[in-house]
């Protein structure tokens, strides 16, 4: 924590300095509102993804007496992470329309199910409603990534309608099950403690690899149970 304040704070300074070198603001205070107008416009975007969720949610108990969503988190990317993700991808934020167009997950909402078929589940009922564009999915419970992560991740568009016009945003959506939440947190937490010895990273990787497999043995059982039982 106390390494990553500096780098923060630099990739603050940064962002500001390059949005007010590229000639797009004539005052500082109207690079400010501009900011905060598109950081509220992915906060409608979330704001109606999420409905999305609760309405699927609220029809599914209804008509099967269970809920398919154990629970919803948001979040919008910090200026930070955006400056980061947009040196990484070697661009510098000249606007905010380049930094709409090339950062995908401004706006985050992650989908916490109870069983593997709930995923796939919502994200077709998400992706088939005539409002929503599906850009990318990247199934990575099908296919896992090396170190074991698993989740549905799709990145999608959706209107909102403000005052005087409608505006398509993209949102990021993560659905994962329980057991994959857990793991997730964990291995992030513990990604970040850059100190540990070599061994004790590489036995780490190990462990942590293992414990998904394991999560996704319990996933894949659980999902058989259900199935038995509603059969
Ligand atoms: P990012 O620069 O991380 O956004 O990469 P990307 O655009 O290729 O996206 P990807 O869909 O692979 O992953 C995006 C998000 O998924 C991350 O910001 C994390 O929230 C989550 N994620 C991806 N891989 C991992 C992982 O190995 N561990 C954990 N804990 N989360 C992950
Ligand atoms: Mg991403």
């Amino acid at each position: 924590m106390g390494q990553d304040l500096p780098t923060q704070e630099t990739e603050f300074n940064q962002l500001i300095t390059e949005l007010a070198n590229s000639g797009s603001f004539s005052t500082i205070k109207n690079m400010y509102e501009a900011w905060q107008e598109l950081m509220s416009r992915f906060r409608c975007a979330i704001m109606e993804i999420e409905t999305k969720f609760r309405v699927l949610n609220e029809q599914f108990s209804l008509l099967h007496e269970r809920n398919p969503i154990e629970n919803i988190k948001t979040r919008i990317k910090s200026p930070e992470s955006i400056r980061k993700k947009m040196a990484k991808k070697g661009l510098t934020p000249t606007s905010l329309d380049c930094i709409e167009e090339n950062i995908k997950d401004i706006a985050g909402i992650r989908v916490i199910c109870s069983f593997i078929d709930d995923i796939y589940m919502l994200a077709d009922c998400l992706t088939s409603q005539d409002d929503i564009t599906l850009l990318e999915c990247k199934d990575y419970i099908k296919n896992p990534k090396e170190n074991g992560y698993r989740s549905l991740h799709l990145i999608v568009e959706v209107p909102i309608f403000l005052q005087n016009e409608k505006r398509n945003m993209k949102v990021e959506v993560q659905l994962r099950t329980i057991a994959m939440e857990f793991w997730a947190n964990l291995e992030h937490r513990l990604r970040y403690k850059k100190d540990l010895p070599e061994d004790v990273l590489r036995a780490t990787s190990d462990g942590l690899y293992q414990c998904a497999e394991i999560s996704a043995q319990l996933d894949e059982h659980m999902q058989q149970i259900r199935n038995a039982v509603e059969q």
